[in-house]
């Protein structure tokens, strides 16, 4: 079901698997919209599915992934792509080692760079010699993290480094043996690069994040819960499951 409040296009689908097919529908869209346009991607958990359908459309003919380029949100660092964990794997095993995308238009920060500063500043300039992001996915964090903006005093504004919140840690070592194992820290597209972004899809699954989500529509606008600045852009789509948008539903 579709609805619309305030900046807010928000799509509620039964289960996780037709918000996957929401989500690679509206993304679909986009790139047959902007064949050549500059799309914002995202790990985690969420949008495996979303990714999987994606390739089923890419199989299919029906997308072509040959003149994107791409951005990722985050990277831990210091991580070596060759770790299973880090999110350079991750986007090979979950999308681009599957679609016909041209590799030398992926980005994703440098988890093995020697001087993370000058990646970081690297990292932004790209961004912007391609003339910055048409189309940005999100997941959300249970503590409101886009990307690794962490919860904070204030926004971080463009690409860092950031130490992750115990909270992220525990949250992400289901995907590692230990919590241990986990980095403690990261590279992060900042709020302000998120915030430049023409266009935002976010994709938010799940019971757990049904207080996250209704905190990021109708919520105060604080770094305190990073997503709630998405409340100041102009052009968010949210596409959640049931269980995710049970506490939002009775106000839109
Ligand atoms: C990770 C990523 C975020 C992602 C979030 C949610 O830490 N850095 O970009 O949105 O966690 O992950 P999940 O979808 O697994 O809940």
């Amino acid at each position: 079901m579709k609805h619309k409040y305030q900046n807010f296009t928000i799509y509620i689908e039964n289960d996780y698997e037709s918000l996957s097919h929401t989500a690679a529908k509206i993304i679909a869209a986009q790139i047959k919209e902007r064949p050549s346009g500059i799309f914002g991607f995202a790990t985690g958990g969420t949008p495996v599915g979303t990714y999987k359908c994606l390739i089923e459309m890419n199989k299919a003919n029906e997308i072509d992934f040959s003149q994107i380029t791409t951005f990722n949100l985050d990277e831990y660092y210091p991580i070596n792509k060759t770790n299973s964990q880090s999110y350079d794997f991750f986007m090979k095993e979950n999308l681009f080692g599957y679609v016909n995308i041209n590799h030398e238009k992926i980005h994703i920060p440098n988890g093995e760079a020697k001087d993370v500063a000058s990646e970081c500043e690297n990292y932004e300039c790209q961004i912007a010699d391609a003339g910055g992001i048409d189309f940005q996915i999100l997941g959300i964090g249970l503590n409101g993290h886009i990307g690794f903006n962490e919860p904070a005093e204030t926004f971080q504004t463009f690409t860092h480094y950031v130490s992750l919140d115990t909270t992220t840690i525990e949250a992400n070592s289901r995907f590692f043996e230990s919590v241990a194992e986990v980095p403690k820290s990261a590279i992060t597209m900042g709020i302000k690069t998120i915030m430049m972004s023409r266009r935002i899809l976010l994709i938010i699954n799940g019971a757990q994040k049904a207080d996250i989500a209704y905190e990021t529509v109708f919520g105060s606008i604080t770094p305190r819960v990073p997503a709630s600045v998405l409340q100041l852009h102009h052009d968010v789509t949210i596409v959640l499951d049931r269980e995710a948008a049970e506490k939002m539903l009775p106000r839109i």
